[in-house]
């Protein structure tokens, strides 16, 4: 029997089925956000891509044009590439932790004749406007499927010609999720080890359909309380830590995104309290002139803050990193 809760890491797989829903599957689901730009891309016929400097280099892909634009040390888009654009060059946006950017990047990407891609990965149930031309979604981040992505296109005849996901694959992220929220509900101790089993794997990226076992397992939450739960505990953290971000109205936190000067002490102090904060993100491969970046990802630190924590935890938490 174990003993010992922690705080963060992957969500396992739903044990209720609740279904109060109110952001719908798309119509294009996929089995990653990865595999969602990929199918954009190719659908475009490969242009050349503008990411943003600040970002999930899993999103990078060998047969992408990458330009990278700089976003600085508050995360704001400098919008002075928009100069150096060509007409249908397509340019990514992410919504970082949540927090869904100005609309007006939107327009002036219009403006240019250039494709919009919101990446909202880590903003799924934020409340959002609708002036992109694609959004894609992560559905993994904060529920417990084995797998799952999305896009939204302003295009209704948009579409992709999709196969079937592989089956290894989503047998094993299964297997990960079970464990997981076994053990969550104190039932076994064997997560870790099919943790590590799952990512050894491969992530497929492709046009590779959504599970449907995730697309079943997907209709069995309560979102209003995901979106309500997270909230408020992000609000007890802000109440005594400094986030990067105030929480503002509408948005859906994937957590409690900090910058801290001895981030990796931080995480050491942290991970022996058996609290498991994700860095976002380490970055590597963005080219090193966007030293504004390179210093955030020095110092970034997302506490866990989602639906599956109490008072009690944030507090716990806020002790935690208070002592250093
Ligand atoms: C902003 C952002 N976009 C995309 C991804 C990739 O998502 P997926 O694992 O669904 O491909 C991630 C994270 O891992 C992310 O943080």
């Amino acid at each position: 029997m174990n003993t010992s809760k922690i705080i963060g890491g992957n969500h396992g797989l739903p044990t209720q089925a609740v279904g109060k829903t109110f952001k719908k599957l798309s119509k294009t689901t996929l089995i990653n956000a990865r595999s969602c730009l990929h199918s954009i891309m190719k659908h475009l016929n490969m242009p050349t891509i503008w990411m943003p400097s600040y970002l999930c280099e899993s999103l990078l892909h060998e047969s992408y044009n990458v330009k990278f634009y700089e976003v600085d040390k508050s995360l704001t888009i400098n919008e002075d590439f928009l100069s150096q654009t060509k007409s249908s060059d397509a340019i990514l946006i992410i919504d970082y932790f949540g927090f869904t950017q100005n609309q007006r990047i939107y327009e002036r990407i219009k403006q240019k004749k250039c494709v919009s891609i919101e990446d909202a990965s880590q903003s799924l149930f934020s409340e959002r406007n609708t002036l992109t031309d694609f959004t894609i979604y992560s559905l993994t981040k904060c529920l417990g499927l084995p797998d799952g992505g999305m896009i939204e296109s302003s295009d209704p005849s948009f579409k992709i010609e999709s196969v079937p996901p592989p089956l290894d694959f989503i047998e094993i992220a299964y297997a990960y999720r079970k464990k997981r929220a076994e053990f969550d509900k104190e039932e076994n101790n064997e997560w870790y080890s099919a943790y590590l089993s799952h990512k050894k794997m491969i992530v497929p990226v492709g046009q590779f359909d959504m599970s449907d076992l995730s697309k079943s397992l997907y209709g069995n939450y309560d979102q209003f309380e995901i979106v309500q739960k997270t909230r408020e505990n992000y609000e007890t953290l802000q109440k005594h830590l400094t986030p990067i971000r105030k929480l503002e109205k509408g948005i859906s936190p994937i957590g409690f995104p900090m910058l801290h000067e001895k981030r990796d002490k931080l995480l050491s102090a942290l991970i022996k309290e058996k609290i498991y904060p994700p860095v976002h993100w380490k970055l590597k491969q963005v080219p090193k002139k966007f030293s504004d970046s390179y210093w955030l990802s020095a110092r970034q630190i997302t506490l866990p803050c989602d639906q599956r924590y109490k008072e009690e935890d944030m507090e716990k938490v806020i002790k935690c990193v208070k002592t250093l």
